[in-house]
C-alpha cells in the first residue's frame, strides 16, 4: 500500500475515532503496513497485536517506531487487561478469525467505554463487485460463504453492549492502471486464490491478460470496500 493510501485510510480512521485516541490496538496487525501511521496519527500507544510470528518479525523489523509495541496474540485472546483501548482495528481480519463470538467478547472487554471498533472488510450479502471479480466470480461466491453477514456481526458485539455507530463505502484506488493491478493479482494476494480451482485460476488470468493486453491508456483501478464503526 504506498503512503499515500495509507494516509487517505488515517483520514477516514480519524473521522470515526474517539476525541480522546491514547491507546490504539492494531489487531491482526500483520506485517504493521498501518501501526506505525496509527502511531503518528493518533499520537498514541499502538499494540500491534499478530498471531503469525513470521509476520511479527517481520513488522518488528520493517515497522517498528518508538510508541508501538508488537505482541503474539489473537483476537479471541487479547493480551491486554480490560478498558485499555480507545480505539480498535481489524483491518480485514475479521473473516480469518475462527471462533468470531469469542473475538467480540474480547474486543469488548478491552474497549473503554465510549471507545471504537472499526472494522474494515466486506459481508456476506453486500460484498462489492471488486475488479478481480470481474475475471474470476467463482472467488466472488466463495467470499460470500467466507464472510461474515453484517447482521451475524452486529449481534455478536450487541450481546456485549457494544453497538453499530457507522457503516461506510470507502472507495479507494488499488493501482495506477491494470498492468500494475494484474501484476500485483499474478501474485495471488488474497487468500481466497487458494479455494479456486485450477481451471477458474486459469480462465482469470487468461481474460486479465487479454484486458492487459488492449490496455492503450492507463486507467486507474479503484474498489469499494465497508467499514463498520462500533462503539460502547
Ligand atoms: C489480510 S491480513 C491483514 C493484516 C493487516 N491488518 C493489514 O491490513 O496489513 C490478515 C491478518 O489477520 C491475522 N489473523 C488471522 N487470524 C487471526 C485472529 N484469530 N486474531 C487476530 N488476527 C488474526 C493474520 O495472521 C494476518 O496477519
Amino acid at each position: 500500500m504506498s503512503p499515500e493510501a495509507v494516509e487517505r485510510w488515517m483520514s477516514v480512521f480519524r473521522r470515526h475515532a474517539p476525541r480522546r485516541t491514547g491507546t490504539v490496538l492494531d489487531l491482526g496487525s500483520g506485517i504493521g503496513r498501518f501501526t506505525p501511521a496509527l502511531a503518528e496519527t493518533f499520537g498514541a500507544l499502538v499494540y500491534g497485536v499478530e498471531p503469525s510470528d513470521r509476520m511479527r518479525e517481520t513488522a518488528e523489523l520493517s515497522a517498528a517506531h518508538p510508541k508501538v509495541v508488537y505482541l503474539p496474540g489473537k483476537a479471541e485472546r487479547i493480551p491486554l487487561p480490560g478498558g485499555s483501548c480507545d480505539l480498535v482495528l481489524l483491518y480485514l481480519v475479521l473473516h480469518h478469525v475462527r471462533d468470531r463470538p469469542s473475538a467480540a467478547a474480547d474486543i469488548s472487554r478491552v474497549l473503554v467505554p465510549g471507545g471504537r471498533v472499526l472494522i474494515r472488510g466486506a459481508f456476506a450479502g453486500r460484498m462489492p463487485m471488486l475488479p478481480w471479480h470481474r475475471y474470476f466470480p467463482r472467488g466472488r461466491e466463495i467470499e460470500e460463504e467466507l464472510f461474515p453477514s453484517l447482521p451475524e456481526v452486529l449481534d455478536m458485539f450487541a450481546v456485549h453492549g457494544v453497538r453499530r455507530i457507522a457503516l461506510e463505502r470507502v472507495r479507494q484506488r488499488v493501482a495506477p492502471s491494470l498492468a500494475a493491478y494484474a501484476e500485483r493479482l499474478r501474485l495471488r494476494p488474497y487468500s481466497t486464490f487458494e479455494h479456486l480451482d485450477d481451471e477458474d485460476t486459469a480462465a482469470g488470468f487468461a481474460a486479465l491478460e487479454a484486458d492487459v493486453a488492449a490496455e492503450r491508456e492507463p486507467a486507474p483501478v479503484e474498489e469499494e470496500c465497508d467499514l463498520l464503526v462500533l462503539g460502547s
